[in-house]
């Protein structure tokens, strides 16, 4: 039988259901934002606020697929049940959870076993102590502090300053150290990781001990390779030299690996230079984030000022914490996962991630990779590898890392502690739940990664790696106000991730560049901006402050090539924001500079931007891409700079360009370019070609004083990416050569600070038109190449720009001369002799000032000899001034197989004093009267875009 049933209408006066409903994606929660600034008024269901933050958390990584993290990810139910059962419970509240303090009595004793802790045999020892921390960084600063106080305590009764306490580490220490040096006020003395030695050298640990050292820290596997560093070499060091020298054991992750899969391996307190170790609980410790334990060997390394009495809730408790509350619950944890598994538990465990370890390592080198990490457990469960250096690959780790991260798996690609060349690595970390089905899962992920990388052609490649950098850019963006946070492995790898050659400079450096270019008499600073950095105005805001208090200029130079895109509205902005301040250039003390680095293609922007800015600013861009014709005709222009400041071709440099653009301007103001090299080889940015450097540094400035131009500005303070940098070097402002994609950081070791050695004398001369300058020392100034041309790969190097200077194909070895290159200051006449390895050649000067008292400028060749180089000048036998210069190599290892094409430079001052009574130079090419003073500028590319 069928029903039909008639459709019954709602009776007159029944109100409709209420708009009300508790399933989830029907409340108006669902369809709007969820409160990110302020509270809001109401409550909100429980199950919608469950279900909208887990639904948000979905977005990220999945745990067990970020290799990039030593913190554990997997713990039984049992485990957990019982660590959720004990989250209400404050730890400090020793009386009210009394058994609580006593589980982490029974974890301290535990573990302090596992560490050979001694315990006290008669009554008149002292028992180690220990406590538990949230984590290792805790237990660190806690273990720092009490280095520094007994320190301090022993230097006070000696009656000595205790003012400057120093720490001895390894470069590749984890940011925590850094932060507790900071933050505790102790100097930090680094003994530095070099190309093929990631670890601490014993030795130069020792050595680099003084009073004022209050410990060694040694890495019982380091963050970067996972190696060992060897505490039983620097334990035994101390002893051998009688040093009188605490060390700390950092085992954050080593703890709880090496006493089962390498009992015998003595890095403990065995050790009796071994004070205090940290553990990290929640890395191999195998507990959820965040615990972690810090022992001393005894109460004489933990000074009991340090350890505070508080009566709490009526009970007295001794406690050595950084903060008072928190959590119960990961002691717990420790304690069920330390009788649960037992040493058998832990051993089998730690052998397990060993042997999947050494598995994993066999088969990426069978992939070609170069493992760095230790295998066979003498060092962490983890893989560090690298790529091996291969001029014809397109990809590097950061695309291999990028495409393995689309399938989930989370890697980590960075580059090596300071001073090992940037070299760049990647990390795969093996925690418990890393069994050998995954590793094959991902070996075989590894092999279709690459195959994709291979198949992509360089454009596609190109593309990628600036996703890339742009992805991990706005994933890990700089804060706002303290911008260019360095150190951690994360904050390394987006450090060099960031191409501002400035983004890292502080207040302090800025101060210390200042007085730097002061005391080579430059003037001001042009800071070149490229559009698009976030934290611009944090950066300038600081580089004015500085120069307002050193009575130093900049002036803003706005980065336009390469399609780079300043809204008109935006340069206004910028100009109107800090051209009126008081440390701004203004030229002739009245109207702010301005310049550009190109941009004539769209000058019309310009109108705008004369247009729309209060500040009447004096208009000198450098648009030497448009030609001197077009460029000096542009109304809109007040005079130009030109970037012509290398010779194009295997010859010196000349006059030609500035003289027409002298001419085209007709008393309109230059702005003469002066630069020592230039050396790129930064494939992202499709630049790999270097101009002739060799004299042109001693070359340039004869014709600055030549043409007496109304500017003259070095190009540059800071661009180490092309080489022409003669400004200190920054470790942290390196980070070009990682994004650039460079086969090798040209720029690691290669100072150029003696270029400014002469630069207060030949400034002084131009402003003076020649007539006003004076030294106090002689000295000499040498500059080189470490490579003879033929020695590496010439790294496909093109001389100049292709584009500008069209098919040239040159090598740079026929365009750069394998010769030692020097200038000296003299007071009269003298010899020059250079040394290479040992063998001395006698030196001639190919330019003399007249009246002999000035500059002199010569060159010897190289002659296919290698060595350290010595260049001395003396006179009448008697030496004057001597410079001791790094090697000349045919190795080219250091370089990964590639030639440097950049110069290195140094140089030395007599001891002596000169009469300095002020002569006019009578430099045969001096000699031109100026009628306007002259200004000194000097650019740094001291800000760029993000690529
Ligand atoms: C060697 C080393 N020390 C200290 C730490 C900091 O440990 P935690 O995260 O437990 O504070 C780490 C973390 O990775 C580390 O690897």
């Amino acid at each position: 039988m069928v029903h039909i049933s008639r459709v019954q209408k709602r009776p007159k006066g029944h109100a409709r259901e209420a708009e009300v409903t508790d399933y989830v994606y029907g409340t108006h929660f669902a369809a709007q934002d969820l409160p990110h600034h302020e509270m809001a008024e109401r409550e909100m269901p429980a199950a919608v606020a469950y279900r909208l933050i887990k639904d948000e958390l979905s977005l990220d990584g999945n745990p067990l697929l970020n290799l990039a993290s030593f913190v554990t990810t997997y713990m039984e139910d049992e485990a957990q049940n019982l660590m959720t059962d004990s989250m209400s419970k404050n730890f400090i509240d020793y009386e009210q959870y009394p058994q609580t303090a006593n589980i982490q009595n029974r974890c301290i004793n535990m573990i302090a076993d596992l560490l050979h802790a001694p315990t006290a045999e008669s009554p008149d020892d002292q028992d180690s102590i220990g406590t538990s921390t949230v984590g290792s960084s805790e237990g660190i600063m806690l273990a720092m502090l009490a280095m520094k106080k007994r320190w301090q305590n022993r230097r006070k009764a000696e009656g000595k300053d205790s003012t400057r306490p120093n720490i001895v580490m390894n470069s590749a220490v984890q940011v925590c150290w850094e932060k507790a040096a900071r933050y505790f006020d102790v100097e930090e003395k680094y003994v530095y990781c070099t190309e093929t030695r990631y670890v601490i050298d014993p030795e130069g640990a020792v050595n680099l001990v003084d009073e004022n050292t209050i410990g060694i820290c040694a890495i019982l596997g380091t963050t970067y390779t996972g190696q060992y560093e060897d505490v039983k070499a620097i334990n035994d060091l101390l002893i051998k030299k009688k040093i009188d020298c605490p060390i700390h054991v950092d085992a954050a992750s080593g703890g709880f690996v090496a006493p089962f899969v390498n009992p015998s391996l003595e890095w403990d307190f065995r050790l009796p230079k071994v004070v205090s170790i940290n553990v990290s609980g929640h890395k191999y410790g195998l507990v959820y984030p965040g615990v972690g334990w810090v022992f001393w060997r005894s109460a004489e390394y933990l000074p009991k000022e340090l350890i505070f009495n508080v009566n709490y809730l009526g009970t007295e408790q001794a406690t050595f914490t950084l903060n008072f509350s928190k959590g119960a619950s990961n002691i717990i944890g420790q304690y069920y996962q330390l009788i649960r598994l037992g040493r058998h538990g832990y051993r089998s465990v730690m052998q397990n991630l060993t042997r999947t370890a050494d598995h994993l390592a066999t088969e990426l080198q069978k992939l070609n990779f170069i493992i760095m990490s230790d295998g066979a457990g003498g060092g962490l469960p983890l893989v560090a590898y690298r790529l091996p250096p291969d001029e014809n690959r397109l990809w590097d780790e950061y695309a291999l890392a990028h495409v393995l991260r689309q399938r989930g798996w989370v890697i980590p690609a960075y580059t090596m502690a300071p001073h090992s060349n940037q070299l760049k690595m990647m990390r795969i970390v093996l925690r418990e739940d890393f069994s050998m089905d995954r590793c094959n899962v991902l070996v075989e992920d590894m092999k279709m990664a690459m195959k994709t990388l291979e198949e992509m052609d360089r454009a596609m490649i190109e593309q990628y790696i600036r996703h890339s950098s742009r992805q991990s850019q706005s994933g890990k963006p700089d804060h706002p106000v303290y911008p260019g946070e360095k150190h951690s492995l994360q904050g390394k790898t987006g450090k060099t991730h960031a191409v501002a050659n400035a983004i890292n400079f502080t207040q302090e450096t800025w101060t210390n560049d200042i007085f730097a270019a002061q005391a080579a008499h430059i003037d001001a600073f042009a800071l070149n901006l490229g559009y698009g950095l976030h934290n611009y105005e944090l950066i300038l805001n600081d580089a004015f402050t500085v120069a307002h208090r050193h009575n130093f200029k900049m002036f803003l130079s706005f980065d336009l090539g390469q399609g780079s895109q300043w809204p008109a509205d935006e340069i206004v902005h910028v100009i109107d924001n800090y051209a009126t301040g008081s440390a701004y250039y203004k030229h002739h003390d009245d109207k702010p500079l301005v310049s550009t680095f190109e941009g004539g293609q769209s000058a019309d922007v310009w109108k705008d931007v004369r247009h729309n800015a209060q500040s009447e600013f004096f208009f000198i861009p450098d648009w030497s891409s448009l030609g001197i014709k077009a460029a000096s005709s542009s109304p809109l222009i007040d005079g130009l700079m030109s970037w012509h400041a290398w010779p194009a071709g295997a010859h010196d440099m000349n006059t030609t360009l500035d003289e027409e653009y002298i001419a085209a301007l007709d008393g309109r103001p230059y702005i003469m370019p002066v630069s020592p090299w230039f050396y790129t080889n930064l494939p992202v940015f499709d630049k790999n070609w270097a101009w002739r450097g060799d004299d042109l540094w001693f070359d340039r400035w004869q014709q600055v004083l030549e043409l007496a131009p109304e500017y003259v500005e070095i190009i540059t303070w800071n661009d180490y990416g092309e080489s022409h940098y003669i400004g200190p070097m920054h470790e942290d402002d390196l980070g070009i050569f990682a994004v650039g994609d460079a086969p090798f950081n040209y720029a690691e070791g290669m100072p150029h600070d003696g270029w400014r050695a002469f630069l207060p004398y030949v400034i002084d001369l131009y402003k003076s038109g020649g007539k006003n300058a004076s030294f106090d020392k002689e000295g000499v100034v040498s500059w080189y190449r470490l490579n003879p041309g033929s020695a590496c790969m010439s790294g496909k190097t093109t001389p100049g720009q292709l584009s500008v200077e069209g098919t040239n194909t040159t090598s740079p070895r026929t365009l750069m001369q394998d010769r030692i290159f020097y200038s000296a200051l003299l007071e009269s006449a003298a010899d020059v002799t250079v040394s290479i390895g040992g063998a001395s050649k006698t030196g001639s000067w190919v330019d003399t000032p007249s009246g002999q008292k000035g500059l002199y400028h010569g060159s010897v060749p190289i002659d296919g000899m290698t060595g350290e180089v010595v260049v001395t000048l003396s006179r009448a036998g008697e030496q004057i001034a001597q410079m001791k210069g790094e090697a000349i190599t045919t190795d080219c290892r250091k370089n990964h197989g590639y030639n440097n094409w950049n110069a290195w430079v140094g140089s030395a001052m007599s001891e002596k004093n000169v009469a300095s009574e002020k002569t006019s130079s009578n430099d045969k090419k001096s000699g031109s009267q100026r009628s306007r003073p002259a200004m000194t500028l000097l650019l740094g590319l001291v800000l760029l875009a993000l690529v």
